[in-house]
């Protein structure tokens, strides 16, 4: 059956055939679409974000100097090295040291480091075998909650985050392919 314009479009058994360029643009709208309707979830995720989330947690700006004056009185350098900076001799130290700061190649969050002096337990240092830094899952790290302020806890953060490098990004060496 010919279409009254004679053209072969107009043959359509049942399913809707476009002009090619039309099809491209329905692409580039349901493209348009996928963006927001991703865009959308994604805020969306924001906005029910789990009440155990440590989304909002923020800071006030610590003081560096102050950190190292507050990590010496509470005798960190028993169990830790800090890079780049002599520590007091102590009469006694622990068997394993666990060295904060150096290159790394990505710092530690102001999140992260309070995570680690008041709930040290929840993720243990990596590079360490775990038998050295825990006993039955429980880091050795001595509990500071019931002592330390939250001054005193801000400038250590802000101390120890300021002994951390970036390692600069050095690509692999990869022979080429042609
Ligand atoms: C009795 C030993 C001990 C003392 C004292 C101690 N720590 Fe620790 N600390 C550890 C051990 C062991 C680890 C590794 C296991 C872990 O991640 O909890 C650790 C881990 C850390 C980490 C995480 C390091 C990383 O690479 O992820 C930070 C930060 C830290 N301690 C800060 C402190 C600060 C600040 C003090 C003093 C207020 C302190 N520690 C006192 C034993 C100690």
């Amino acid at each position: 059956m010919a279409a009254p314009d004679g053209s072969r479009n107009a043959k359509t058994r049942g399913s809707l055939r476009l002009h090619p360029d039309m099809r491209s643009k329905v692409t580039f709208m349901s493209q348009k679409t996928a963006i927001c309707i991703g865009l959308l979830s994604a805020a969306c995720f924001g906005c029910n974000a789990n009440p155990t989330s440590g989304k909002g947690f923020t800071l006030p700006q610590g003081d560096a100097a102050r950190g190292q004056e507050v990590f010496i009185e509470y005798r960190c350098h028993e169990c830790h090295t800090v890079s780049g900076v002599e520590m007091p001799e102590l009469a006694q130290v622990a068997e394993k040291q666990v060295r904060i700061g150096g290159e790394v190649t990505r710092i530690q969050t102001y999140g992260e480091l309070v995570t680690s002096i008041i709930n040290p337990s929840h993720k243990l240092a990596s590079g360490y075998r775990t038998e050295d830094v825990a006993v039955e899952g429980e880091s050795r790290m001595t509990n500071y909650n019931d002592v330390m302020t939250v001054s005193e806890l801000i400038d250590l953060v802000a101390f120890l985050q300021s002994r951390y490098r970036l390692k600069p990004f050095e690509p692999s060496e990869y022979p080429l392919y042609y």
